[in-house]
């Protein structure tokens, strides 16, 4: 099986314009990521039909409750058969571990990664929350908690990347959203960088959305990413 480093945010309102864009891809391009508004409306249908596809899939619902049913729903995700799953780190060392224990039972579980700090959250926000850490330490200080509490690894921005690589070991992965190409628009994106910087900061995924989603030619615009990170599809 080939192992993709591109990972297709389907960010849809709706099932229909998400799988007319998959109709055009293959799986040995891209893995794909169902987040909390394509899941909220489609369900778990939607996964079942990408992964018949060949697909697979990041399930990107960033659970967060108490360690039995954050457990209990990360199994609920492990059944359904998705490639990776998220909680938020901020849910603690026992959701964690709890979340780690329930992908044991399976000999093939989904990847089991940490959300750190939402890249939304500036310091003052942290301040609101009494967290009187900057968000790079906060983001280091969750990753080393994620990766103690025995998950796969993190959801970060590529700048981050290097310094987690360094404190949080090789194995660990790292998954880093905010790629956009050369002369691309940031969107609502504020730390941006390019697939082959991301890759060269030590990102093992890179989760790309409107670049590849909202382009006049999607599957060109990926068929050029996959080229500049010299992956042979
Ligand atoms: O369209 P764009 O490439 O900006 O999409 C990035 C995807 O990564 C979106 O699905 C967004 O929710 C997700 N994401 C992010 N920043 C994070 C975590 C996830 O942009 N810190």
């Amino acid at each position: 099986m080939s192992d993709p480093k591109i990972i297709i945010a389907l960010d849809y309102a709706d099932t229909q314009p998400a799988l007319e864009l998959v109709a055009r891809l293959e799986p040995a391009m891209c893995r794909l990521k169902v987040g909390l508004e394509l899941f909220t409306t489609a369900r778990f249908q939607l996964i079942e039909q990408l992964m018949q596809r060949g697909f697979e899939i990041f399930l990107d619902l960033k659970f967060h409750d108490i360690p039995n049913t954050a457990a209990q729903a990360c199994k609920a995700a492990a059944e359904l058969g998705v490639w990776m799953v998220n909680v938020h780190a901020l849910g603690g060392r026992q959701m964690m571990e709890a979340a780690r224990e329930a992908m044991s039972l399976y000999t093939q579980p989904p990847k089991l990664i940490a959300v750190t700090v939402l890249t939304s959250m500036a310091q003052e926000d942290l301040a609101d929350l009494g967290i009187v850490t900057t968000p790079a330490e906060m983001v280091l200080r969750l990753a080393k908690l994620a990766r103690d509490s025995g998950l796969d690894g993190v959801v970060c921005s590529a700048r981050e990347a290097a310094l987690l690589r360094q404190h949080c070991g090789s194995e660990f992965c790292l998954v880093t959203p905010g790629i956009r190409l050369a002369d691309a628009a940031a969107d609502d994106q504020s730390r941006v960088m390019t697939p082959c910087a991301a890759l060269g900061q030590g990102a093992d995924y890179l989760v790309i959305g409107r670049p590849v989603t909202r382009a006049a030619d999607p599957l060109q615009v990926l068929q050029s990413i996959i080229k500049q990170i010299g992956e042979v599809v």
